[in-house]
């Protein structure tokens, strides 16, 4: 079958099998690498993307469901400033960065402050409850998130409350 999309803000089309994952789709097709292949079974968040606006796991999707759909992946995400704001965030508090869970990780984060700009601990975990991490202290995690509001508070605001 033939499905057209938009993939990181350009319109595109493919050509494939109607049950085939989107996250196969990313790598085998478009060489995007940076959702990984994890679990295969939407546990670990290692394979993320945002589909119409939510974080999903690309490995659930089937192709047949992505047609007139909009996908950004990390490697998108990555050409803005609230990529940035995470980047620096994480890095002020030590999250370690071993590039396996990035796109889940950070795209949860993306997620939870488009929604909750200043959330609280609990909030934070719940919001990585569907990532799995092998490598960063879910303490730093924690530090990293609340740090990258505050950055991006200032940033859009001047301010950080
Ligand atoms: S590989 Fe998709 S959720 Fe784990
Ligand atoms: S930083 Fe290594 S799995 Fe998350």
């Amino acid at each position: 079958m033939t499905i057209g999309f938009i993939l990181n803000g350009e319109d595109v089309t493919i050509r494939t099998e109607a049950n085939i994952r989107l996250l196969d789709i990313l790598r085998d097709t478009f060489k995007l690498f940076g959702a990984k292949c994890g679990c295969l079974t939407g546990v670990c968040g290692a394979c993320s993307v945002i589909f119409n606006g939510n974080v999903v796991p690309s490995c659930l999707i089937p192709a047949f469901r992505i047609r007139g759909c909009e996908i950004i992946t990390i490697e998108g995400f990555s050409q803005n400033d609230e990529y940035q704001d995470i980047l620096m965030g994480f890095s002020q508090a030590g999250v370690e960065n071993c590039g396996y869970c990035d796109a889940g990780k950070i795209l949860a984060v993306e997620a939870l402050l488009e929604k909750i700009p200043r959330p609280s601990k609990a909030d934070i975990n719940a919001a990585f409850s569907g990532i799995r991490c092998r490598c960063t202290d879910p303490t730093r995690l924690v530090e990293g998130v609340l740090l990258t509001a505050d950055i991006r508070q200032r940033r859009l605001y001047g301010r950080s409350a």
